[in-house]
């Protein structure tokens, strides 16, 4: 870096943000301080784009006006921090930048003090330079000066606040719960922290704090939230991180409908804080009619559902190859190239479909039908129509599932490969959802066990209730998901409340009563000391935060996140640690693990 003599903040105080001047501040006297955005000198003028998060001001160093000023800020390079003092002028209409709202304005400086100076950044700081991730990841705290990244953050926090205020408003407190504690089933892996002062023993890092919130109900809180962090060791991806934040949310006594007229609410807050409009209310399926209109549990309703239509070809059905049992229907693709077909053909049948490349064949064989199929599903002209049968062999315990998964998998594939023809999943469109009534449980082929499909602590529909012992397959939760443009934000269910029924599907899910009490003994005890009916959901602040700010990685929207490997590139977490660190926990490694 260059030797430059540096000044000290002393007693300055800024008297505005650089996003603050505007025309009717003309004539004021202001100190403002930030980093040094850009400079251009023109010798006897400079000018220099002051920048802190709130915004740009131009400052105007002029030989005329003040000749040691200019001179001291001639040192300047990008992102030195300074602090100057001067007087607010009028640009002349012909120097106005439309473009930043402090663009009618400019800082003729008289003073500057130089507090810091700064090597060059490892990239610019500009949005439209593509920069390869890993590099932003190391350089984290020059990467979050990004005015993309600014945005995303400051967004962040305004969502946070907003779901404060929509909860608090309605009579919910927030209340803390342990990050050292032992483990929640959440579905994940858990991190485990060894205790020092008992060797050999660990605490978990919550998944979420679903037991504990369940306690404060018995505890007679009635309505809890909470935006806190969660710990999962689970495969990553763009949607998921190893540690990422719940609101996670409990009431007592309520039925499902109050959770959602609880939320919905909230959902509006959050859209108001990201600057967009609060949905109306939000529409709700069932996980059944999810499956049979759109072959997912999250279904994206930016493009309309496919039908069913083995109704109309008799005969046909799941065993017999080479009948229709869906039409997918995907608007505006316009004529679709010979390869074009080909390609989601294979994708198709990668998963056991029979897709059809066109319908000539079925037209001359089923006229009569596919009039009728094209009269439901009522495509134009421009747009495409893919039918698909099974030519898989049916798997599993539920082989329709299969198949509707399938044909919903195609839809997406569909969808996201034509989208540059017709922007059909556009990021600008927010489409909220409520999937209700989720199976209660799911089959695990490899263990040929039932788990459960939420948690081992939500309710089963009341009718159900017989066919815990009888029909697994067919129990109906009652739990429900919201669901925002094809991602599943929050999930949520009525819990079990009674200590007799937490048995029984303890039962179902085939934990002795031995292992249920190791695991959960403390739970089950308080629900023998007047538990109230409860129930609450757990959205994902930062899925919720990607989708309004219009990215695609949860990354973008977490200030340290980490990588895909689970690594914080900038502070090189996880690490090794010191031998006798080791030693004072009881703990030897034995070597590498594979
Ligand atoms: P669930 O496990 O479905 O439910 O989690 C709720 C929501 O949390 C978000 N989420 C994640 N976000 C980022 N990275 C991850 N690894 C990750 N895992 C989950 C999702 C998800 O919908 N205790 C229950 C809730 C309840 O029943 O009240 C629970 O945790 O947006």
């Amino acid at each position: 870096m260059a030797e430059v003599q540096l000044d000290f903040l002393g007693g300055l105080r800024r008297t505005h943000s650089c996003g603050q001047l505007r025309p009717e501040d003309t004539g004021k006297r202001v100190i403002l301080m930030g980093w040094v955005h850009r400079r251009r000198d023109l010798g006897g003028l400079l000018f220099v784009h002051l920048r802190d998060r709130d915004g740009v001001t131009q400052l105007v160093f002029d030989a005329r006006r003040n000749a040691p000023a200019l001179a001291r800020a001639q040192e300047l390079s990008s992102e030195y921090v300074i602090a100057v003092e001067g007087e607010v002028d009028l640009r002349s209409p012909e120097t106005v930048n439309p473009g930043i709202p402090t663009g009618a304005v400019e800082v003729a400086v008289d003073k500057i003090w130089i507090l810091n100076e700064s090597r060059t950044p490892p990239f610019p700081l500009e949005d439209s330079v593509d920069v390869k991730e890993e590099v932003r990841l190391k350089y984290r705290y020059v990467d979050l000066r990004r005015p993309r990244m600014q945005r995303n953050i400051i967004m962040r926090s305004k969502i946070a606040f907003g779901v404060r205020q929509a909860l608090i408003e309605q009579g919910f407190l927030e209340i803390e719960t342990p990050f050292m504690t032992r483990s929640t089933p959440e579905g994940a892996r858990d991190y485990l922290v060894p205790s020092r002062v008992q060797p050999g023993s660990f605490y978990a890092l919550p998944q979420s704090p679903q037991i504990f919130k369940q306690l404060l109900m018995v505890s007679g809180y009635d309505r809890y939230f909470q935006i806190v962090r969660c710990f999962r060791d689970e495969d990553l991806r763009a949607d998921r991180q190893p540690e990422f934040t719940q609101i996670d949310i409990e009431m007592s006594f309520p039925q499902e409908e109050q959770i959602f007229e609880t939320i919905e609410p909230l959902i509006g807050k959050v859209c108001e804080a990201a600057g967009q409009p609060a949905p109306a209310r939000i529409p709700r399926i069932t996980f059944e009619q999810a499956m049979r209109s759109y072959g997912s549990d999250k279904p994206d309703q930016r493009i309309p559902p496919f039908h069913c239509v083995e109704d109309l070809f008799p005969g046909g059905g799941l065993t017999a190859e080479g009948l229709p049992l869906v039409a997918i229907h995907i608007p505006k693709t316009g004529p679709l190239s010979r390869k074009e077909r080909d390609d989601f053909k294979a994708v198709g049948q990668e998963r056991g479909l029979r897709v059809y490349d066109d319908a000539k064949r079925l037209d001359r064989d089923y006229p009569e039908q596919m009039a009728k199929l094209r009269e439901r599903v009522q495509p134009a002209e421009d747009d495409l129509l893919v039918l698909a049968g099974w030519g898989g062999q049916p798997k599993g315990a539920l082989p329709e599932r299969t198949m509707l998964l399938a044909a919903g998998h195609l839809r997406m594939h569909l969808a996201q490969k034509f989208n540059d023809r017709h922007k059909l999943l556009d990021p600008s469109v927010f489409k909220f959802l409520w999937v209700l009534d989720f199976p209660m449980f799911e089959w695990v082929e490899e263990e040929k066990r039932w788990n459960a499909a939420h948690h081992p602590f939500t309710s089963v529909h009341d009718e159900d209730l017989e066919k815990l012992s009888t029909d697994p397959a067919h129990c109906r939760a009652k739990s429900y998901d919201l669901v925002l443009n094809g991602i599943e934000l929050g999930s949520g269910s009525i819990r079990i409340h009674r200590r007799d029924l937490q048995t029984k599907v303890f039962a179902a899910l085939g934990f002795s009563e031995e292992e249920a009490r190791r695991r959960f003994g403390f739970l089950l005890d308080a629900l023998e000391y007047g538990a109230p009916p409860h129930g609450g959901i757990a959205l994902g602040l930062d899925r919720l935060v990607m989708i309004l700010a219009g990215e695609t990685s949860i990354r973008d929207v977490i200030p340290f996140p980490k990588t895909a490997k689970g690594t914080d590139l900038m502070c090189e977490a996880p690490s090794t640690v010191p031998e006798r660190q080791l030693k004072e926990l009881g703990i030897r490694l034995t070597g590498p693990v594979v």
